[in-house]
């Protein structure tokens, strides 16, 4: 069947800006997801520049990663930086306890990380250890990271390789202060939050955003989020984290699979993940209180599908399969992402490689590009745009006692002057007709891509071409001051106005 839609664009009321680091990237030592997924060593067969394989690199730039939140993650809050600089046969290997208790060799870290980041052109968003270390081991990483002076610091950078300071724009206080990074209460991390920025002098050399760590997982907390943003306060901030996981079941023990799964199931995923919009709307409002100028963003620094680990695969390493539905959900955040622009002003997915939602999975020499990094490539168009107000009255579909929009767009002025529109069909079985009001912008010609399949769980394969891929949109038409898009059942479709 084919549902009707519509929609009015109003480009005279542009809206805020769509910052580049909502396209952000979250990599932990976690899995493969570095070691494998980033890092080879500088001796290995696969391609590398010192250490760090060039298809990723290259496939990362392409999708135009703005920024990198690393190291961690849990894993953040147990990493020393001193045990990742200086020669590498010489690093202290570790035990990484949060994931699979995995040894942790040390090979990559603060220049390797760095080096990365550069070869990939993003910027560095780094997460301090709150939990178990202290404010002076934060404070001399600051500095041995961002010194231009001759102080030992510096100077022990420059004995490692890199002469000029490390440019670092973000930086985390803790991560999940709540649970892995320390299991404190909002009132005590508040604490250690203003401690901690007591020593970390932000400044010329340390210009650093500071992000305080917000509400537990799953948003129903709002006592967080009261209490850290009035103990904090906005003068002490730069922006709140949010971290919401996807869960097709909703329950820890048993998420639900990757692939093979039901209609029921694809149905679940798209209702829960609807809810991250709610929970941006409501701890967006708590701020509001605090602080109405919305001075400090909410960094929605963890998000993503959460699905059993792939069968046979050690549980600690978070490896799962991702599918046309990964790749759709995905268009659905960035639609909230874009509408809630005003405060949303990062996020980071979960996690770049080989872990949850991933953009590239790698099996030694080969990697695969999965569907959601294919959504992330065609709203490369929105990374630093001007949004503008879409109003969309969606249709329904039902399935068991689940009743969700099927489809979500969002709309922005990119910064080559063009009208984009971005929009993801959530319904698994039917076509919607979306008929756009256009106003005033005058457009002549409709283009774009869209990315489907035959099945729900249709997927890229390694070592052999991809299917899901998106391709060449023929569904639009604009006459007069109309637009109209035929959106394919379970679909991500862009479109560029002229
Ligand atoms: O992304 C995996 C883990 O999920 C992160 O380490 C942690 O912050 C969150 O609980």
């Amino acid at each position: 069947a084919t549902l009707t839609a519509e929609a009015t664009l109003k480009v005279d009321q542009p809206g805020p800006k769509i910052d580049k680091y909502v396209y952000g990237q979250f990599s932990e030592h976690l899995g493969a997801g570095i070691y494998e997924g980033v890092w080879v060593g500088e001796g290995s067969k696969i391609p590398n520049v010192r250490g760090i394989r060039t298809d990723v690199v290259n496939a990362l730039k392409e999708i135009k990663v703005p920024l990198i939140r690393w190291p961690g993650g849990c894993f953040a809050d147990e990493y020393h930086w001193r045990d990742g600089i200086g020669p590498r046969d010489q690093r202290p290997s570790r035990k990484n306890n949060w994931w699979g208790g995995s040894p942790e060799s040390n090979h990559f870290g603060t220049h390797e990380f760095f080096d990365f980041a550069e070869q990939v052109g993003a910027d560095a968003y780094v997460s301090i250890n709150v939990g178990s270390g202290d404010p002076t081991e934060m404070r001399e990483w600051i500095e041995y990271m961002t010194s231009p002076g001759e102080d030992t610091l510096a100077q022990e950078r420059r004995k490692n390789g890199r002469d000029k300071p490390f440019k670092v724009p973000v930086i985390g206080i803790g991560n999940e202060s709540w649970g892995c990074g320390g299991s404190m209460t909002p009132e005590y991390y508040s604490n250690e939050y203003r401690r901690f920025n007591e020593f970390f002098h932000k400044g010329a050399d340390n210009p650093a955003l500071r992000i305080a760590v917000g509400p537990p997982s799953g948003g129903d907390d709002d006592n967080w989020t009261e209490v850290v943003m009035k103990q904090i306060g906005s003068g002490r901030m730069d922006g709140l984290s949010l971290h919401y996981y996807t869960l097709p079941t909703g329950q820890w023990e048993k998420k639900g699979a990757s692939i093979n799964f039901s209609r029921q199931a694809w149905v679940d995923t798209f209702s829960r993940t609807l809810k991250l919009e709610d929970f941006i709307v409501k701890h967006g409002a708590i701020m509001d209180k605090y602080d109405p100028e919305k001075k400090v963003a909410l960094y929605v620094d963890e998000w993503g599908t959460w699905y059993d680990v792939e069968p046979g695969t050690n549980p600690g390493h978070l490896y799962q399969l991702n599918t046309l539905r990964d790749g759709v959900l995905a268009a659905v955040n960035f639609n909230f992402f874009h509408k809630h622009a005003d405060r949303v002003k990062m996020t980071a997915v979960a996690q770049t490689i080989n872990v949850l939602q991933a953009m590239i999975l790698t099996k030694d020499d080969k990697i695969l590009l999965t569907p959601t990094y294919y959504a992330f490539k065609m709203y490369v168009p929105f990374q630093d745009s001007t949004s503008l107000p879409l109003e969309l009255n969606p249709p329904t579909f039902t399935s068991g006692d689940k009743t969700l929009p099927a489809i979500n767009a969002s709309a922005a002025k990119g910064k080559d002057g063009k009208t984009y529109i971005g929009l993801a069909n959530m319904n698994p079985d039917d076509e919607v007709k979306l008929t756009v009001n256009l106003g005033t912008l005058k457009a002549t010609k409709v283009s774009g891509e869209v990315l489907t399949a035959p099945k729900m769980d249709a997927r890229n394969e390694m070592g052999v071409p991809a299917t899901v891929v998106p391709v060449s949109y023929k569904g639009g038409k604009i006459s007069g001051n109309k637009l109209t898009l035929n959106l394919p059942a379970k679909s991500v479709v862009v479109v560029k106005l002229d």
